[in-house]
């Protein structure tokens, strides 16, 4: 496992400091399904990156990344011996108006179980990682999720959907609710980031609908290692390649959490 983890925490800050290097000159986003989903040219660079070194080092191993043209998630690529889950850039729209929250994220998947996670945050320098039953680290420090234990002291992030001006009810009612009920709720940008801040207890709690594996599997389980929670918004335990919707936190809200979230 050290050999992976080695491996991915080198690449995740390679393609990280490429996304800096690249971000004064290419601010020409296109947009992908939707006008509010963007690819930028870092996107893509910092893509090829990392699968050319993943082909290199271990050229049996899949690949799974966000920019890719194939990249569903099937049955046949999810059971495979070793696959590699990337988002090369998770928070383009953040890089875009150069907000400095956004990541590379990385993790390694073996017969569907996410057997290690890497998410780097290249503008604070901060490396998240995770392998699985060996706790989660921020640099070389020991994580652990926050101890607070009513909604009401919480901080809590979401995201909204590209989709949202075609379903914009989707997530508005579970903002208000939690809005009301938490001591704040804030809209980050970097699904991949939030997760690794509710393991650092920067965030107590997370929820967010319409992700992709590739928004969750590192940041899952840097969660999970750090003492979190992960679930489905039922509270089934979540998996990147089944779920769409997230519910992430530090175990001791979540059930205050799923009754919030269900609330008509
Ligand atoms: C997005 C980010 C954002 C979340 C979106 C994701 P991208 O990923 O994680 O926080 O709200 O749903 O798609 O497009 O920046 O890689
Ligand atoms: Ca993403
Ligand atoms: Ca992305």
């Amino acid at each position: 496992m050290n050999n992976y983890l080695a491996f991915a925490l080198k690449l995740a800050r390679k393609a990280g400091k490429l996304l800096i290097s690249l971000q004064p000159s290419y601010r020409k986003p296109q947009t992908k399904s939707t006008t509010l989903d963007l690819v930028t040219r870092a996107d893509y660079l910092s893509e090829e990156l990392i699968i050319s070194a993943i082909s290199k080092k271990f050229p049996s191993h899949k690949i799974l990344s966000e920019e890719q043209k194939h990249n569903n998630c099937g049955s046949r690529i999810v059971n495979c011996e070793f696959l590699w889950v990337i988002d090369p850039l998770d928070g383009t729209t953040n890089y875009s108006h150069q907000f400095p929250f956004y990541c590379v994220s990385i993790a390694l998947v073996k017969e569907s179980k996410v057997l290690l996670g890497v998410v780097y945050n290249p503008n604070l320098d901060e490396t998240f990682y995770a392998c699985a039953g060996m706790g989660a680290y921020l640099n070389a420090k020991r994580l652990k999720v926050s101890n607070i234990k009513t909604v009401d002291k919480g901080l809590l992030v979401t995201g909204f959907p590209y989709i949202i001006r075609k379903k914009p009810g989707d997530n508005f009612r579970n903002f208000q609710n939690f809005c009301l009920s938490a001591q704040a709720v804030r809209r980050a940008g970097s699904a991949a980031l939030d997760l690794t801040y509710v393991a650092s207890g920067r965030f107590d709690g997370f929820w967010e609908r319409e992700l992709k594996p590739w928004d969750t599997a590192a940041g899952m389980l840097i969660a999970r290692e750090a003492g979190g929670e992960v679930t489905d918004f039922k509270g089934n335990q979540y998996d990147p390649f089944r779920h769409r919707e997230i519910l992430a936190s530090n175990g001791l809200i979540h059930q205050q959490m799923i009754k919030i979230i269900n609330k008509k």
